[in-house]
């Protein structure tokens, strides 16, 4: 039976790792919806075009050819042939993303690809901003995972081995775009389910969302 999980949540509330073992758990697919933005992002900076130029920036996305891989176990990401995994973790894919996010027309782009991937699997959890809201309104579960800012400055710094208060700043400054941004904002759906990880294990919020799945 179909079955469609939204994973929302800003940086470092622990998307990822949950995700990633929910869709092992349920023997499903992951499918990683910043990744898609940062592989964008980064074909952007490598054509060199100017951030503050929309339609440049939408034309570069919609052709750009990616290549997204759903394997929790490996997810790996290719634009235009070659493999991104590295470089969109990288600063400068990072200080660009939400100013290419914002842009409609590339919105409109990946949450299309994003519906078409969603309906080609039985089983997937989508992890990112708007799914709950916007790619995914029928999810079958909606979760939104929070954490105190430094708690997530916190991992996202050990995971980057990065300094915690840039980081802490960084994530602040990617927030504030995110959420004030004119198109499908970074907000709470109605009826997700929010999840604090502040203070709690993976392996327990793993657990929590599980049991909420087979409730
Ligand atoms: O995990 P982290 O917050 O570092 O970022 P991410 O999930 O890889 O997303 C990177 C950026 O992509 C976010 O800061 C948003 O600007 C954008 N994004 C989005 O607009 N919509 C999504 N569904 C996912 C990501």
């Amino acid at each position: 039976e179909k079955c469609v999980v939204a994973v929302d949540g800003p940086s470092g509330s622990g998307k990822s790792t949950v995700s990633r073992r929910l869709a092992k758990r349920v023997d499903g697919v992951y499918l990683d919806t910043g990744a898609m933005y940062r592989a964008v992002t980064w074909a952007v900076l490598q054509a060199g075009v100017d951030l503050s130029d929309p339609d440049a920036i939408a034309k570069i996305a919609l052709e750009t050819e990616l290549s997204i891989g759903t394997d929790p176990a490996a997810p790996h990401f290719a634009a235009n042939g070659t493999n991104v995994d590295e470089p969109i973790r990288g600063v400068e894919v990072t200080q660009a993303v939400s100013a290419v996010a914002a842009v409609p027309a590339v919105r409109k782009h990946l949450v299309a690809l994003q519906q078409a991937i969603i309906a080609g699997h039985p089983r997937i959890i989508v992890e990112g901003r708007d799914i709950a809201s916007v790619v995914a309104p029928d999810a079958d579960l909606k979760v939104y995972l929070t954490a105190s800012s430094a708690a997530r400055a916190a991992r996202r710094s050990a995971e980057d081995s990065a300094d915690v208060k840039a980081t802490e700043a960084d994530l602040a400054r990617r927030d504030k775009l995110d959420s004030t941004r004119k198109t499908d904002p970074l907000k709470l759906a109605d009826d997700a389910i929010e999840v604090d990880t502040t203070g709690i294990g993976i392996d327990e919020v793993v657990a929590y969302v599980l049991n909420l799945l087979n409730s």
